[in-house]
């Protein structure tokens, strides 16, 4: 039976790879914080693919949800096949008005807790293992809706690069996932003008589906020769 823990796996594109893996027979450990609707999620999913799902409550932004689900693979004894590092934060605030707590939690949630997490958890990985960071098309092409989300996703393709020669040892690969824009409640919040410009601005003139995306992600954690890769699936932005 082969295992994966995915962070933010209740929704968005988190939902479609938990929906992928478990499609292929995977048992589920996923990460929420604030969905009122985990507990049926996980439910539907274990009932539609007859694997076995957990849903566990856990903060990314706060320090103790590391040991939080470090204990919980520990006490049942869980080892993993793959670990999808999704969840993440963003901040709308201006330049001007963005205050340095608000700027270092979303530094910790997107790059301090997945470190620390994989530190923590990293023997709990099986050997052949894989782990899986969403990145993201705005940590490659400085933007200018949020500083700390470009910069906190460059970092995150910058962790998938040098974390390739710390795994190494543990025979785990890491690789990344640069989604452009996707269909989920994450860009479904935007107004219907700045949706239609951002198609405009891509190739296939439409949003990714969190489906389309799953798929990568799961030939990332199948296919054992990517190491260190970030795979951009945007769609041929900027080609229009
Ligand atoms: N959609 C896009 O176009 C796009 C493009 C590039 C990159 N991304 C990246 O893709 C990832 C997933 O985004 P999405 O599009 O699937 O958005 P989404 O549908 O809004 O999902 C966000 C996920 O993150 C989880 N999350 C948020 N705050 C959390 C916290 N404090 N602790 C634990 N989990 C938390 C949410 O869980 P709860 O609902 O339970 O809080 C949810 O599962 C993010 O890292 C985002 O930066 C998305």
């Amino acid at each position: 039976m082969k295992t994966a823990l995915i962070t933010g796996g209740t929704r968005g594109i988190g939902r479609a790879v938990a929906d992928c893996l478990a499609q292929s027979g995977y048992d589920l450990t996923l990460i929420y914080f604030a969905d009122n609707e985990a507990e049926q999620i996980r439910a539907e999913i274990a009932q539609k693919f007859g694997v076995k799902v957990t849903a566990i409550e856990a903060d990314i932004s706060n320090e103790k949800s590391i040991d939080l689900i470090y204990n919980y693979l520990i006490e049942n004894n869980l080892k993993l096949n793959a670990v999808v590092l999704n969840a993440g934060l963003t901040l709308r605030d201006s330049f001007e008005e963005t205050k340095m707590s608000d700027w270092q939690k979303v530094f910790f949630a997107n790059v301090h807790f997945p470190v620390f997490l994989l530190q923590k958890i990293v023997n709990q990985i099986v050997a052949g293992g894989s782990v899986v960071f969403t990145g993201s098309l705005m940590g490659i092409e400085p933007h200018a809706m949020s500083l700390v989300y470009g910069v906190t996703k460059s970092a995150t393709h910058a962790l998938v690069k040098n974390l390739v020669k710390f795994l190494a040892p543990y025979n785990i690969r890491v690789n990344g996932v640069a989604p452009g824009f996707v269909d989920t409640e994450w860009q479904k919040n935007k107004p219907a003008e700045i949706r239609k410009n951002i198609e405009n601005k891509i190739a296939l003139q439409r949003f990714c589906l969190p489906e389309e995306i799953a798929q990568v992600y799961k030939m990332l954690i199948e296919n054992g020769y990517f190491n260190g890769e970030i795979i951009v699936v945007d769609g041929g932005y900027s080609y229009k």
